[in-house]
């Protein structure tokens, strides 16, 4: 996610906005701006990459002055650049955006502005048209302007403008992302977040959806959706700042499991149309271009891979397409039956994982079509590619991959309806019913996660066992894989993971008195198998934790302990399984004092092979 801070006070205005965007490098970015008005004028300096490159740009003092806005970008629409970065003027400099979000209808708009008003874009982002739109709209009132720019958008975004003809104040608005005003003495602040600003005011307001902000060195105004003036009460922060930089959660891990159900919205709306229809970002892939593919190769590693595993099944099941599945470092050595009828996905968080870099280059050499899902924008991967198809789950930072997972599956989820549809391989009943079924999952998920703590009281009774396994069948050994890979990478339990059908071939042998079996049975067509399983493993002392859907209560019989998850379509059920999985490995953790967001000898990008 991107980060705003902004400042009106006295004459420093660059080194606390400096400052702030230091606080909110943990939110990940790849380049950064400030604007600063001084003198009836406003400049703006960027820089790509870290904040010290930006410093250096800035480090003349003449640069600064009372007011001004600054940023750090997390690339969605348009690769890391100085030209991208924020903030963004309108076309004669007089008016800079700094914003944090996505406007769905920036096409849109841009295409109006430049029919109706030449203007002329300098960026590929959605940002400068919010910057443009102030700008025909400015006649002497920042505030007025903004409230009519703002009408006209649409999407989740909180903005910070400025202008060279009014250098004492700030007008802020937030819809759907972030936004705090910070109370100063003689002076006052905007952020994205918290730690932006709490070593200077730990005086805030949080800003409600639809409000807007004018903010100048004395005062806070707030004003409603329709412009009506509203008070707030004043937050005292009490946090310290490596909490507050974790939004107030123990870990980056337990943040990230919780921002899931927004990821995932994020990525499954916005490429929503009003009838369902879905929109694949501009990339081409039409039925003739299906008619030419004969099978789709899935390559990724570790969570990646997991993520493949579920878009195997989603292909096939909803596209009808044969679909093969490797491990990027196995997929490069073993020449592949890959040509240019083959559809090559690579799935990775950071795009940047050579193994999974190197399979690509490989695919396309034998003249495979490439389509990456990533969600780093401009990342090695998503650049070597013919087309990305971004996930929106903003930064992870955890190393243990969690929303990026789920984002991963919710693309796989959209590819295979978006072909099944097209190739005529599903009916459109199904397609409809499917798609509303995904968009109920976020609030699905978000009711869920308020349960957390049934997980944490079986995780504090099992944190000491050495060794536990995953069990399931069909989406259930999928997610099985992902559980005990979460497991094993941040609480250093030697965990496994098996098709259930194959434990009487071998690893049953291990199953002793006492041992924990984690048995994911939320597959309503293999339910009656996995009751014989369960008896099976039981049978030889096991413990079993099931995790079931709601409704299923037949498997409390069976089972010394249940997890319910919201029901929902059988194919959509690893977007939720998962999470008790995320939630049970990281309070096993937690309970057993690991590093979790740095488990040893991992990183969160594996650039070696
Ligand atoms: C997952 O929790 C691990 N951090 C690791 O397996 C990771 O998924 C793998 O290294 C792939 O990373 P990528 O998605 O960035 O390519």
């Amino acid at each position: 996610m991107c980060g705003i801070v902004g400042y009106i006070g006295k004459n420093n205005a660059k080194e606390v906005i400096i400052d702030g965007l230091k606080r909110l490098e943990y939110r990940g970015y790849d380049s950064a701006g400030i604007a600063i008005c001084k003198d009836g004028g406003l400049e703006v300096r960027k820089a790509v990459g870290a904040i010290v490159n930006l410093e250096q740009v800035v480090a003349d003092p003449a640069f600064d002055g009372p007011v001004g806005i600054g940023h750090t970008r997390w690339a969605t629409h348009g690769v890391p650049s100085e030209v991208n970065a924020h903030p963004h003027t309108n076309e004669d400099n007089t008016i800079a955006v700094v914003h944090n979000g996505i406007i769905e209808n920036y096409v849109e708009i841009k295409e109006e502005l430049i029919r109706e008003y030449g203007i002329e874009f300098r960026s590929e982002t959605d940002t400068e048209v919010i910057a443009q739109l102030i700008g025909i709209y400015y006649d002497g009132d920042l505030h007025e302007a903004v409230n009519k720019a703002v009408a006209q958008m649409r999407g989740a975004y909180a903005i910070g403008v400025i202008a060279a003809a009014e250098p004492d104040k700030i007008v802020a608005v937030r819809k759907d992302a972030p936004l705090i005003a910070g109370i100063g003495k003689g002076c006052n602040y905007i952020a994205s977040d918290i730690p932006a600003i709490m070593e200077r005011s730990r005086q805030v307001y949080f800003i409600e959806n639809d409000e807007t902000i004018v903010v100048t060195a004395d005062k806070i105004e707030i004003f409603d959706g329709n412009n009506k003036p509203v008070e707030h009460e004043a937050f005292t922060v009490t946090w310290d700042v490596d909490s507050a930089e974790r939004g107030g959660y123990d870990h980056f891990m337990l943040k990230e499991i919780n921002e899931q159900p927004k990821g995932i919205e994020e990525t499954l709306l916005r490429r929503l149309d009003e009838d369902g229809n879905i929109k694949l970002d501009g990339i081409e892939l039409t039925k003739e271009d299906l008619d030419k593919i004969n099978k789709v190769c899935i390559v990724a590693c570790g969570t990646a891979y997991h993520a493949g595993l579920i878009g195997k099944y989603a292909i096939e099941k909803m596209a009808k397409i044969p679909v093969e599945v490797d491990i990027a470092s196995e997929f490069r050595y073993r020449d592949p039956f890959v040509d240019e009828k083959t559809l090559f996905i690579a799935i990775s968080q950071s795009g940047e994982t050579l193994d999974t870099l190197h399979a690509l280059r490989e695919a396309k050499r034998k003249g495979a079509r490439v389509l990456s899902v990533v969600n780093v924008v401009g990342s090695s991967i998503a650049r070597e590619s013919d087309d990305v198809f971004y996930t929106w789950a903003g930064p992870e930072i955890s190393v243990a991959s969690t929303k990026a997972y789920t984002t991963q599956l919710t693309i796989m989820y959209m590819l295979g309806l978006y072909m099944g549809r097209l190739r005529g391989a599903i009916e459109e009943s199904y397609y409809q019913r499917m798609v509303s079924e995904l968009k109920e999952i976020p609030a699905k998920l978000a009711r869920y996660l308020e349960k957390q703590k049934d997980v944490k009281r079986i995780a504090d009774r099992f944190h000491r066992d050495n060794e536990m396994f995953f069990i399931g069948r069909g989406l259930d050994a999928s997610v099985s894989y992902e559980a005990s890979l979460k497991m094993k990478e941040i609480s250093y339990i030697n965990s496994f993971a098996i098709a259930a059908g194959e434990l009487k071939h071998g690893t049953i042998a291990l199953i002793d008195q006492g041992t924990l079996v984690v048995v994911l049975a939320t597959q309503d067509a293999l339910f009656e198998k996995m009751l014989s399983n369960i008896k099976e493993v039981q049978a030889r002392g096991a413990y079993v934790l099931a995790v079931a859907k709601e409704g299923d209560t037949e498997v409390e019989k069976q089972a010394d302990e249940v997890i319910y998850i919201p029901d929902c379509p059988d194919e959509l059920t690893p977007l939720l399984s998962v999470v008790p999985m995320q939630l049970f490995a990281y309070y096993v953790a937690k309970a057993r004092g690991c590093n979790i967001d740095k488990p040893k000898n991992l990183a969160k990008s594996v650039t070696v092979e």
